[in-house]
């Protein structure tokens, strides 16, 4: 992985708040996790535990978040002591975890997108798939594997830009530059595209994939304006998919 986030932890951390995160990324997926009462959950790629909290608040039975930094896993330790919820946070790499099939869903913002190539992405899957019991459920948000971000328009508007260039291949990187008020930082992905996520999630046991278009939440609208929202939804940069094992 070429993206350290121990440097960036506490300004990605605050990234969370930028209004489509709120609007878009956070209510469609929420939206896909649906009711987590009562469930076993694992985060995976949890960072400072922003998905794991929310989870845990909407009365998740149990929540683990794994995450391969140790100064995220740090930033959400800290939080899970100010709030004292009971979420369990481990180091850990998603390539190599091996989890006892107990967790009824498992969820993932952007971790596939790290995938530089097919076998990682694999490796990937196999962990994901081993959290699961059979009948589980994955649910993930990552950088859109269907947009060519050398073409992709600018999201400076939002808080962001995007950034990929050279030859349009398995493994492209892309660049994501976060302008916040102390500063900009950088993080690095890499495409892969649809056939690609869904060759590797059948050879992992997922039985049954649906990909899903980012949803705008009516409170983003009424607090922006649906203008403010035209160029992101035309164009988006991120994609949902929801896995079946
Ligand atoms: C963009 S952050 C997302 C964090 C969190 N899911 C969120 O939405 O706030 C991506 C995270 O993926 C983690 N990550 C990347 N590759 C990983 C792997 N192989 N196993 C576990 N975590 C990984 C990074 O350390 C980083 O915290």
């Amino acid at each position: 992985m070429t993206t350290d986030y121990d440097p960036i932890a506490e300004q990605y951390r605050r990234s969370k708040y930028q209004p489509w995160r709120t609007y878009i990324e956070a209510f469609t997926l929420m939206g896909l996790i649906g009711d987590p009462a009562g469930r076993a959950v694992v985060d995976l790629a949890c960072g400072e535990g922003f998905y794991s909290r929310l989870i845990s608040q909407k009365g998740a039975a149990k929540v683990l978040g794994v995450d391969l930094s140790e100064g995220m896993i740090e930033l959400a330790r800290v939080q899970e002591a100010e709030q004292e919820r009971e979420i369990e946070y481990r180091v850990g790499d998603v390539r190599r975890l091996d989890l006892r099939m107990e967790h009824d869903l498992a969820i993932a913002a952007y971790l596939l997108n790290y995938a530089r190539d097919r076998d990682e992405l694999g490796a990937m899957c196999g962990g994901i798939a081993r959290c699961l019991r059979p009948g589980g459920r994955f649910v993930t948000i990552n950088a859109s594997p269907v947009l060519d971000f050398r073409t992709a328009p600018s999201y400076r508007h939002y808080g962001f830009e995007t950034r990929a260039i050279g030859e349009f291949r398995e493994g492209m990187p892309i660049t994501w530059t976060f302008f916040m008020e102390d500063g900009a930082f950088e993080i690095e992905n890499y495409f892969l595209n649809v056939s690609v996520h869904e060759e590797m999630f059948r050879s992992a046991g997922f039985r049954e994939i649906r990909w899903h278009r980012p949803r705008l939440s009516p409170e983003g609208v009424a607090v922006h304006g649906r203008d403010y929202w035209t160029c992101f939804m035309d164009h988006p940069p991120i994609m949902a998919i929801e896995c079946f094992k």
